[in-house]
C-alpha cells in the first residue's frame, strides 16, 4: 500500500509526458456520451456492459476496443474536448509538458473525418490548456503500422501544409509481423519536415525492431522498448548514446507484457544507466493516469530520489526548447526541497 502522502507527492511532482494516446483518454462514460451526441451505435449500450470489455490479454485485445470507440469520435468539437479533459487530468497528475500521440489514418481513412477536422480539435484543446494549466507541448502524428501504407502516405499528403504545427512522427498499433523496415521511407519524409522521429518497438515485438527503429528510422526516442532487456548489447547502445525509452509501466501489466509489477525491468534498466521515463500510454483504458504510473514503482520498493531522477529524466528526453527545459528543472528543484529530496 501505497500512504496518502506519497500519493500526492506523486501527483504535485512536475513531470513531462511522453508517451500518450490521445484517443487513448476516451473515457467510457465520455465514449457513450459521444456515441449518443452522434448517433453512434456501439455493441455496448450502458457503461457497467462496456467497463466489462476493459480486460485485455495482449495488445491486440486492447486495440480492438480501442479503435471500435474511436468510432464515436467525429467533430472537432469531440477532439477538443477530448484533448482538454486530458489536459485538465495532467494537471491534477503534476505534468507541465505532454508530447502526444494521435491516429489521424483510423481518424480519416476508416473513420472518414477530415485531417484538418482532428488537427484543428486537438490544437484549439491544446491553446486552451496551455492558457489555463501553462501545460506546453505538441502532437505526434502516429502512423498506424497495420493499417495499408498508401494511408500512411495519404495522411502525410495531408499533414505537410501543416508541418510547422506538428512535432514529430511516430509508430504505434499491432507490433507483430509490421517490422520498423517497412516505414523507412515514411520516416525520411517526416524528418524532411523538419519532424522529430519516435516509434513503438519491442513492446510485444523483438529487440530487433529496437535496433531497427534506430538505426532505419533514426528513431530519437523508444516507445516502451521493454525486450531491450533480451539483447544486452544493444541495452549498453541504448544506455552509452543516451536514447531514452519511454516506459508506461500500468500498460505493460494490463496488456500482460510483464506478469507482476516486480517483474518489470525498469530498476534493471536503471541499473544499466538507461534513459528511463515514466509515461501512461492510455490511461482510460489501463486504470490510471501518470502520477498512478509513478505510484505503481513505489509498490515495488522505488525510492522518492529515483522517482524524482525520472521526472528528470523525462524534462531532458521531451524535445521542449531548452530554455523550457531549464524552467521545469526548477519547477522540479524547488518540489526537491519542499519535499525533502
Ligand atoms: N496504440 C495505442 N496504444 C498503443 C500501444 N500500447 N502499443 C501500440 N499501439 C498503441
Ligand atoms: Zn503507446
Amino acid at each position: 500500500m501505497v500512504d496518502e502522502y506519497t500519493r500526492q507527492a506523486l501527483a504535485s511532482m512536475p513531470k513531462c509526458e511522453l508517451h500518450l494516446h490521445i484517443e487513448g483518454t476516451l473515457e467510457p462514460q465520455l465514449a457513450l456520451t459521444l456515441a449518443e451526441r452522434n448517433g453512434v451505435a456501439l455493441p455496448w449500450t450502458n457503461i457497467d456492459e462496456l467497463k466489462a470489455q476493459y480486460e485485455f490479454e495482449d495488445l491486440q485485445s486492447f486495440l480492438n476496443l480501442y479503435y471500435a470507440l474511436m468510432k464515436t469520435l467525429k467533430t472537432e468539437e469531440d477532439f477538443k474536448d477530448l484533448m482538454l479533459a486530458y489536459l485538465t487530468r495532467a494537471n491534477a497528475n503534476g505534468v507541465r509538458h505532454a508530447e502526444i500521440f494521435f491516429d489521424p489514418q483510423v481518424h480519416v481513412c476508416t473513420n472518414g473525418l477530415g485531417f484538418n477536422t482532428v488537427l484543428d480539435g486537438l490544437l484549439e484543446g491544446m491553446a486552451i490548456g496551455r492558457e489555463r494549466f501553462g501545460i506546453t507541448g505538441g502532437l505526434i502524428l502516429s502512423i498506424v503500422r497495420d493499417m495499408d501504407i498508401d494511408s500512411a502516405n495519404m495522411i502525410l499528403d495531408l499533414a505537410q501544409p501543416r508541418k510547422a504545427e506538428i512535432l514529430g512522427i511516430g509508430l504505434d498499433s499491432a507490433e507483430v509481423g509490421h517490422p520498423p523496415a517497412r516505414f523507412v521511407d515514411q520516416f525520411a519524409r517526416a524528418r524532411r519536415f523538419g519532424w522529430h522521429c519516435v516509434a513503438h518497438a519491442g513492446e510485444e515485438g523483438p529487440a530487433a525492431y529496437i535496433r531497427d527503429a534506430l538505426d532505419l528510422l533514426h528513431a530519437e526516442r523508444i516507445d516502451h522498448g521493454i525486450h531491450i532487456q533480451d539483447d544486452t548489447e544493444l541495452l549498453e547502445r541504448v544506455a552509452r548514446d543516451g536514447v531514452p525509452l519511454t516506459c508506461c509501466p500500468l500498460s505493460n501489466l494490463r496488456l500482460q507484457v510483464v506478469h507482476d509489477m516486480r517483474e518489470h525491468p525498469i530498476p534493471r534498466f536503471l541499473d544499466e544507466g538507461v534513459m528511463c521515463t515514466i509515461n501512461s500510454d492510455d490511461p482510460a483504458y489501463f486504470g490510471g493516469y501518470v502520477a498512478a504510473n509513478y505510484t505503481a514503482l513505489v509498490s515495488i520498493g522505488m525510492s522518492m530520489e529515483t522517482l524524482a531522477a525520472l521526472a528528470g529524466n523525462s524534462i531532458d528526453a521531451s524535445f521542449a526548447p531548452e530554455a523550457r527545459k531549464t524552467q521545469l528543472h526548477a519547477e522540479l528543484a524547488t518540489w526537491r526541497t519542499r519535499h525533502g529530496l
